[in-house]
């Protein structure tokens, strides 16, 4: 198998015997004047038979702007809000090997975004309600056994800041939403869970409030369910939860990772005098992780992202992303194998399984195929992308990573992203012929609508737009079936 070369072009470039479609772009009706929404990011894949399925993706955050100042009137925040969130799309196909196609109208067809009622489940009100509204800031997530989707809200506070710990004030955010909605911040930075078929929508608060990068499912040995999920800050955390019950997260166990000695450290209040002293319940704890954790003297890392579980073997690959702060420019993936290889035991040994510089630079977003290969997407940002020392990286790409046989642990590029954009959310279907991808913020660096830096996936003079593909071919075929 052939990879490609990093490339500079404006263009969504594939290696040789794979070919992509879109299957959906940002603002497109999915049913009646419901639009998809926009920066498409983590997919989840669900079956409804061999050939229809609905797909969940997660819109992270609004339109690009290109150079524009757009008014923060009420017009304009509240079509933003309608950009956010996740989308429920149903696709089917004529037959296996066929492309999937979006079911216009479908009754599967439906948009969560920051107007939805969404309960909060928790011991008791937050900001006085039990009820949030919207979720926004969706980043990657994951698939529960009982198959929902959770949906991560990850960069919360650019839409209604987040308060300063100590007062009732509240730091002002980059979208200004909260001038016209104000909302409390602690209503956001939550794991949704969504039924895929239903729409219905619930945030767990018992997974803790920070930046969520991901929400990793695997079975314990006890019965439980592990979720493991990053807070994608430079110097922040990544954690574990551990369910009370075998088939629901609204009660569990909350941990975070101490990674000098090995261990996860809970962050149950009435098991660490230090929380009690600092947190008035366990809610407050869980609204304030980052807070309990540093006390807890957690192990800061370079911007935990992605998290997958290699499907042989149990071991917890977790993406750092990058902290230049810190000199670590280009990133690695941990891999972290769990005492006795059980997702539920308190101990763990920690090595690094690829360090990025060389192959790959920030790593963000993982899966694994289903003969058990790890395919990563990079994210060095738009305004890091061709400088020092990124240059030779160029656009993002998706990276074929083998973990068995001859090829075990080579790096190979497999597909090279549009101008300034990132490869998202990589999901494949059931039977493995397809894999679905998202490009996110192609030309996000644009200046003007005019000139912008990309034109995919329209070409011409075409404004850029986030889009789902899927990606198909005998190469994919021969790797993955
Ligand atoms: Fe939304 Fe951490 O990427
Ligand atoms: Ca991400
Ligand atoms: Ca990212």
């Amino acid at each position: 198998f052939q990879g490609i070369a990093p490339s500079n072009k404006d263009d969504l470039l594939l290696a040789d015997g794979l070919r992509y479609r879109v299957l959906i772009s940002e603002g497109e009706r999915i049913k009646g004047d419901k639009k998809f929404g926009a920066n498409n990011d983590y997919l989840a894949f669900f079956p409804l038979s061999s050939n229809q399925a609905v797909l969940w993706v997660n819109n992270e955050y609004p339109r690009a702007k290109f150079g524009e100042v757009q008014k923060r009137s009420l017009k304009n925040i509240k079509r933003e809000r309608h950009q956010v969130g996740g989308s429920l799309l149903h696709i089917r196909r004529q037959a296996p090997g066929a492309s999937w196609e979006l079911v216009k109208n479908s009754r599967y067809n439906r948009r969560l975004d920051a107007s939805s009622r969404i309960p909060l489940i928790a011991e008791r009100p937050i900001e006085g309600s039990l009820m949030a509204e919207g979720t926004l800031a969706n980043c990657a997530g994951g698939v529960t056994p009982w198959k929902t989707v959770l949906s991560c809200e990850e960069n919360y506070q650019d839409y209604y800041g987040e308060r300063i710990w100590g007062s009732r004030q509240i730091k002002s955010s980059l979208h200004h939403w909260e001038k016209y909605y104000p909302n409390p911040p602690e209503h956001y930075g939550w794991v949704v869970e969504v039924e895929p078929l239903t729409g219905m929508a619930k945030k767990l608060t018992a997974l803790g409030r920070f930046a969520h990068e991901s929400a990793t499912c695997v079975p314990t040995k006890g019965g439980k369910v592990a979720v493991y999920s990053g807070d994608d800050k430079a110097g922040e955390f990544l954690y574990k939860f551990i369910s009370r019950e075998s088939d629901s997260l609204e009660k569990g166990e909350l941990f975070v990772a101490d990674m000098v000695r090995g261990r996860w450290l809970s962050l149950d209040r009435r098991k660490q005098i230090v929380l009690q002293k600092n947190f008035k319940d366990q809610l407050d704890v869980l609204i304030h992780c980052r807070k309990a954790a540093r006390l807890l003297e957690a192990t800061p890392l370079d911007r935990p992202e992605d998290v997958e579980i290699n499907p042989a073997n149990g071991d917890v690959f977790v993406c750092l992303t990058n902290n230049s702060k810190r000199g670590n420019h280009h990133g690695s993936i941990l891999k972290i194998t769990e005492k006795g290889g059980d997702h539920g035991a308190m101990e763990f040994k920690a090595q690094d399984f690829a360090v990025g510089g060389v192959d790959f630079s920030c790593p963000d977003n993982l899966t694994f195929d289903p003969q058990g290969n790890l395919w990563m997407a990079t994210d060095i940002s738009g305004k890091s992308m061709h400088q020092a020392p990124y240059k030779k990286f160029k656009n993002n790409g998706l990276f074929y990573i083998p973990l068995a046989g001859p090829q075990a642990g080579k790096v190979v590029q497999v597909a090279s992203a549009p101008r300034d954009a990132e490869l998202t959310g990589p999901c494949f279907s059931a039977d493995g012929k397809s894999l679905f991808l998202c490009v996110q913020h192609p030309g996000e660096r644009s200046k003007n609508r005019q000139r912008p830096t990309s034109h995919w996936p329209g070409g011409g003079t075409d404004l850029p737009k986030s889009s789902v593909v899927e990606i198909t071919g005998e190469a994919l075929t021969s790797l993955v079936t």
